[in-house]
């Protein structure tokens, strides 16, 4: 059996960044970087917190960092010992992902001889707005130590600042920290308690910004020394209190209550496969990403693009969530999923309006989707590396298929929990608003007999202002068809009109059909662009940090794109489309793809299982179920810092290997199991929920059966 630990052995400045991501702890409410507890803002250290946004003068509005209660460091015989300054002896970083729970142990050597400090943290998964830690000292000399330990609300900001008033103090035994934001003068507070099991002076001191205790104590050789602090974090906006008095826990306790709200999770969502450690190891731990930051308990809330792991992309949830991530939660927690799609149903106003600022109709979907559907997309997203102004680039204004993941996300939802009743609450408003949206969007020429979609970014964001992008036009057909089939479920007066209208759209959309050799081409022109290779279009930067598309990039003339588009519009189209067309689209356009964005390689998996290619869809299945465990992914998009974890790719892995490899689906209100396993898995074993029934699901060379439990 392999253990689901992650560990760094030594200490590499370099990885402070990338070891803040692929050690990250979260319940949801908030994430923890994985960052040292000595650690400042200089380190990125944050406690991003879900869903609370700020804008601070004419940056952009992004979520906010949290005060920080875990900073920490101790002093011996005055002096200070903390990383990154102090060279360690020894360094070791943990995550244990099983239960949620970080640690870290470095020793140093002093001149007097050899001190250690360990420290074990967890965000708490049985009460969101907790975290625990732990934190021991030990020498092997005699000496007088200092532990000092606060709430630090000198947050890390990538557009603050956003606190404008802070306030700090103590009562009680309970140290404080409030940051109010500027925008709209939210609260976010930090309260935390400390006890120690040795007998130390402790004295408490206030700044600005900040509050600290410090721990003062005659140290034996060889004996451990441990503080814990609970800390609780509450912001104004919170929809649900926190349970229980912080003085009153202790650490022991809330990690039992902790690991065991773990276990109950790793219950359902845990895969095993046979034959392949590695692969499950990565596996699971993208299931622990996307377990980190779901949005239990919360009320019409979603994930950012980056998790939980910072202000990254502002905070701002893609159509990433209704494509790569939904999947996993509607098979395991479906209730986290309707919360994701309420987040929808509550920002239809954000839509409305963003349609109108363009002269559309129905909902479109902010790109970048804040509170409230405000869309944190500007217009000049990108910063251009040669002469560093903002560049005009088309997220916002072209990338009309957002609307569309949405409406795919409700029927995927829907079609697999047969919860009709979110039709009620608001999402049939949702599904037809975004049919009328696309409906606005057709164009018909004068001597032609079908409708056109002008002027788009499709997935495959090198190519701006494209016509008809062969996956946002299908998916156009999808949200006309779904508004149709709900209609006729769920027939009112008010739709006698619209129904022939969207019945008429249906029909008569260009949808382009494989050319002669089998291949759809991308958009209109795509085939008489440049035909080069991947590494051709690398070799032809000249900063690495360069922006590959815009008006400019060097793939923008080229047929190399950045991620999965045609082969995605494939694989979610599968059963239109015959095996051979599927398998030559993707030998066609694998080579022509960056693989750019972390949300492609999976699409390429997928669709490889289903031309029943394992071989050459597990290579891609690990790229993105690796994606937070390799060093060195994509961190710049022009000037722009994108590094964080990658929660989409968690969520495609997810889907390549329940829907790839173990060939689960849906047939005539069924689930089926058609595997499709590489040769080196022997088998795999984990549950699903489908329709209010859960299943376990066992493959074994390539045969699979379905159980129903309850
Ligand atoms: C991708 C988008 C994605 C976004 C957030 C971009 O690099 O091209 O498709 O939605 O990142 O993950």
């Amino acid at each position: 059996m392999i253990d689901f630990i992650l560990t760094e052995k030594n200490f590499d400045r370099d990885n402070i960044p990338w070891n803040g991501n692929r050690f990250l702890t979260g319940n949801g409410y908030f994430g923890i970087r994985g960052t040292l507890e000595e650690y400042t803002k200089e380190n990125m250290c944050a406690v991003n917190m879900a869903g609370i946004y700020d804008r601070a003068g004419d940056a952009w509005r992004e979520t906010v960092n949290a005060p920080n209660p875990l900073y920490t460091y101790v002093k011996v015989n005055g002096k200070k010992y903390a990383l990154p300054e102090n060279e360690p002896v020894s360094h070791e970083q943990k995550l244990d992902f099983e239960n949620g729970l970080h640690s870290r142990k470095t020793v140093w050597q002093t001149e007097k001889g050899k001190i250690t400090v360990k420290c074990e943290r967890f965000a708490s998964m049985s009460r969101r707005h907790l975290i625990a830690m732990r934190y021991t000292f030990a020498s092997d000399f005699e000496c007088d130590a200092e532990i000092i330990t606060g709430i630090d609300g000198d947050v890390w900001d990538i557009n603050g600042p956003h606190f404008v008033k802070m306030r700090t103090g103590y009562e009680d035994g309970v140290n404080y920290v409030t940051g109010v934001t500027g925008e709209k003068n939210i609260f976010v507070t930090v309260r935390d308690t400390v006890n120690a099991d040795f007998n130390a002076a402790s004295e408490t001191e206030n700044t600005e910004k900040g509050v600290y205790r410090r721990i003062s104590f005659k140290v034996e050789s060889q004996k451990e020394y441990s503080v814990e602090k609970i800390a609780e974090i509450t912001t104004s906006e919170d929809d649900f209190e926190p349970q229980g008095e912080i003085t009153e826990m202790t650490y022991t306790e809330l990690k039992a209550e902790h690991t065991a709200a773990w276990a109950r999770i790793w219950d359902i969502s845990k895969i095993t496969i046979d034959g392949d450690d590695e692969a499950m190891y990565a596996l699971n731990y993208s299931i622990y990403h996307l377990n980190c930051i779901a949005p239990r308990e919360m009320k019409g809330k979603s994930i950012a693009a980056r998790g939980l792991s910072g202000q990254v992309y502002k905070g701002a949830v893609f159509w990433d969530t209704e494509m790569f991530m939904i999947d996993y939660y509607i098979h395991t927690e479906p209730q986290i999923a309707k919360t994701l799609l309420q987040y929808r149903i509550y920002t239809l106003d954000g839509a409305r309006k963003k349609a109108k600022e363009y002269g559309l109709k129905g909902a479109y979907y902010a790109w970048e989707s804040q509170d409230g559907g405000y869309e944190g997309c500007s217009d000049y997203n990108v910063t251009d590396v040669f002469t560093k102004r903002p560049m005009r680039t088309h997220f916002r204004d072209k990338q009309y298929h957002v609307s569309a993941a949405i409406v795919y996300g409700l029927m995927k939802y829907i079609n697999a929990t047969g919860d009709y009743d979110i039709l009620n609450e608001g999402a049939m408003d949702m599904a037809i608003e975004c049919a009328e949206f696309y409906r606005s969007l057709l164009i018909k020429k004068a001597d032609e007999p079908y409708y056109e979609i002008h002027d788009v970014v499709g997935p495959d964001e090198y190519h701006e202002r494209v016509n008809n992008n062969a996956y946002t036009n299908r998916m156009a057909k999808f949200v006309f068809d779904t508004a149709l089939e709900l209609i006729d479920k769920y027939p009112s007066d008010k739709y006698d009109g619209l129904k022939p209208m969207l019945k008429d759209s249906s029909e008569n959309i260009f949808i382009r059909k494989p050319d002669e050799n089998g291949i759809i081409e991308q958009f209109d022109g795509y085939f008489k662009l440049e035909d080069v290779s991947v590494d051709e279009v690398r070799s032809r930067l000249i900063d690495p940090k360069e922006y590959w598309g815009g008006a400019y990039g060097v793939a923008a003339d080229t047929q190399v794109i950045k991620q999965a588009d045609v082969v995605a519009m494939l694989s979610m189209f599968k059963d239109d489309y015959t095996t051979e067309v599927m398998a030559k689209n993707l030998e066609y356009y694998e080579p022509r793809t960056e693989h750019g964005s972390s949300l492609s390689a999976c699409m390429y998996s997928l669709l490889s299982c289903y031309t029943n290619n394992p071989e050459i869809a597990y290579p891609m299945f690990m790229k993105s179920a690796k994606a937070d465990l390799t060093k060195g992914g994509k961190e710049w998009a022009g000037l722009v810092y994108i590094g964080g974890t990658h929660p989409a790719s968690a969520g495609g892995a997810w889907i390549a290997a329940v829907k790839g490899f173990a060939g689960i689906r849906e047939e005539n209100g069924e689930l089926i199991c058609k595997p499709n396993l590489p040769k080196k898995w022997n088998g795999m074993r984990f549950k699903l929920i489908y329709k209010n029934k859960l299943y376990v699901i066992e493959v074994q060379n390539n045969s699979g059966a379905v159980m129903i439990i309850t």
